[in-house]
């Protein structure tokens, strides 16, 4: 039987999948379930609001939104849920992605989003944050995350400079 989804992962189009795939990559190698959308909130703000809806009925814990240029597709999630939204900035075609980080980040008080960096670090990130966040009750996971945490240390520590 198909999980529930534990994390909705939106983008405002499907041209942001080949950043946000890094989002859905992570959390599927912790055995997190993901409903992954492209769904905008100018061209498409009917069928978002549904979503965040039903996946907020079905059990998801947070989500993850990615957007480029005036970036605000996750400000539009997080006004229709309580529950935590992430933010990806996109890197645009003209200013690099600073135009969605800024739009991302500077959230009016009182609906906040939680920023990542700019593209594929960023999109990592969200899903490796939103694994702490439902680690926090899970011990496999907190136990995966530490696993996780120490292949990085053992990586830096084994590695050799060609001097
Ligand atoms: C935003 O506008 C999307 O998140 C995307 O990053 C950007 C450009 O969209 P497309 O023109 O590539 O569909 O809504």
């Amino acid at each position: 039987m198909k999980k529930k989804p534990l994390v909705g992962i939106v983008m405002g189009s499907a041209n942001d999948w080949d950043v946000m795939q890094h989002a859905a990559k992570q959390l599927a190698d912790f055995g997190v379930a993901y409903d992954a959308r492209a769904l905008s909130a100018h061209r498409t703000p009917a069928e978002l609001e549904a979503w965040v809806a039903k996946l907020e009925k079905g059990g998801a814990k947070c989500f993850i939104a990615g957007a480029g240029g005036a970036a605000h597709l996750a400000g539009v999630v997080a006004a229709r849920t309580t529950l935590p939204v992430l933010g990806v900035p996109m890197p645009s075609k003209h200013l690099q992605g600073l135009d969605s980080l800024l739009s991302i980040v500077q959230m009016p008080k009182g609906i906040p989003v939680a920023t990542f960096a700019i593209g594929d670090p960023g999109a990592a990130n969200a899903a490796l944050f939103a694994v702490a966040m439902l680690a926090l009750d899970d011990a496999n996971l907190a136990g995966q995350l530490r696993t996780f945490r120490k292949k990085q240390a053992d990586a830096v520590r084994g590695a050799r400079l060609p001097l």
